[in-house]
């Protein structure tokens, strides 16, 4: 038995639709494997270390048909085993959970706050919390699943003692603090548009803020409403772009994309700023950072082997430059790494980040 088998006592299996999604390099896409057609490849799909793919395109695309987007998972099983850890859930403790999906989270929950405890899961997903619903009652668990928008926490259940989401947020609902009690916890995968996400966990104040340390980085699908957005310029938009070229090299560049060197930060300091990073063969690499609110776009285009790059920019915003400026912050701040970094949401619900300490001379307040 591995590890997190032991750690989680509920068979995930029993939470796993008979049709899951997987990546498909042959199309860039997800198709389907179905329980019926190759019980032995969905089996292997449920039994690794892995996030399983259960809804793609919101429920759009059918079995059988190349899925986009992933818009529901079974998340991987040591990273649920971790963020039950870090939520520090007790026997008795009321429990919200944001992101139902399969409904297994909902099934752990259940089993770690037994019968003195209450767990109400909320789906956005009428589909999924049906199938949720039923898996849940078929495994003797009776959690409450809402179908609503999690982003509104569910006030029937409160106060809560603990708050867990299981999709990534760019703001911390204020519904969430109003709707746990002080000492309380949310435990929430949290990060900038900028990239990757980090495990986030705050304690609620009884003046109504929340604050805590910022954790290890894990990618985890937006809840609805906050995805990202990026803009796709036309071939001409992107010939007309101003040109420049970087002062950055090729170990820089990397720092910049790269979340436990420079990206967090840059992210922290540059708002609403989108990063994608394409390798188009082994000797080019596209980054791009994207603002879809002000229609700004930039690209670097990195040639394996180059000491400079060419930058294209548009829009009323400079993207490139922001991204360098935060770079450049970042080397003179000292290399901040994530374990530094702290949140405070206000009462007003406004987002402050600081290092090292809540009072700390740099702290300042996201524009969110
Ligand atoms: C990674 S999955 C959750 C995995 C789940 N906890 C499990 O055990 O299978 C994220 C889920 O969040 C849901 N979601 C996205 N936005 C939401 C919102 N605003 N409110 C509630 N659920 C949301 C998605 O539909 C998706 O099912």
């Amino acid at each position: 038995m591995t590890e997190w088998r032991e750690r989680l006592p509920v068979p995930r299996e029993r939470f796993i639709p008979a049709v899951v999604w997987v990546e498909d390099p042959t199309s860039d896409g997800f198709t389907s494997v179905t329980r019926e057609d190759d019980e032995t490849r969905w089996r292997a799909l449920v039994e690794q270390d892995e996030p399983v793919v259960t809804q793609v395109d919101d429920g759009q695309t059918r079995p059988g048909e190349v899925g986009l987007q992933p818009s529901s998972s079974c998340s991987q099983p040591s990273l649920v085993a971790a963020m039950l850890d870090h939520l520090d859930v007790r026997e008795g403790h009321r429990v919200l959970e944001i992101g139902t999906g399969t409904g297994w989270n909902a099934a752990l929950l259940s089993e770690r706050v037994g019968k003195g405890g209450h767990v109400v899961s909320v789906e956005v997903d009428p589909v999924l919390a049906d199938t949720a619903r039923r898996a849940l009652t078929r495994a003797g668990h009776r959690p409450v699943v809402a179908t609503a928008d999690g982003t509104e926490g569910y006030p029937p259940g409160a106060p809560y003692d603990r708050v867990i989401c299981t999709a990534s947020v760019r703001r911390v609902p204020r519904s969430w603090i109003d709707q746990t009690r002080p000492g309380g916890v949310i435990v929430s995968p949290w990060g900038t548009d900028y990239g990757d996400d980090a495990l986030t966990r705050l304690e609620v104040h009884e003046d109504g803020s929340a604050a805590g340390r910022l954790g290890v980085s894990l990618a985890f699908m937006r809840v609805r409403h906050q995805r990202r957005v990026y803009l796709d310029p036309t071939d001409d938009e992107a010939r007309e772009a101003d040109r420049s070229v970087t002062t950055l090299g090729g170990r820089e560049l990397f720092e910049v994309t790269a979340f436990p060197r420079a990206a967090l930060t840059i992210g922290l300091r540059v708002p609403s700023c989108y990063l994608t990073v394409e390798d188009l063969d082994d000797d080019h690499r596209m980054i791009e950072f994207h603002d879809a609110g002000s229609r700004s776009w930039a690209r670097v285009a990195m040639v394996r082997g180059a000491d400079a790059f060419e930058v294209r920019q548009r829009g009323p915003r400079r993207l490139w430059d922001e991204v360098d400026a935060a770079y450049s912050w970042w080397l003179d701040a000292g290399k901040p790494t994530s374990d530094r970094y702290g949140l405070t949401v206000q009462q007003d619900g406004t987002h402050d980040v600081w290092l090292d300490a809540p009072d700390s001379q740099l702290r300042w307040s996201l524009g969110l």
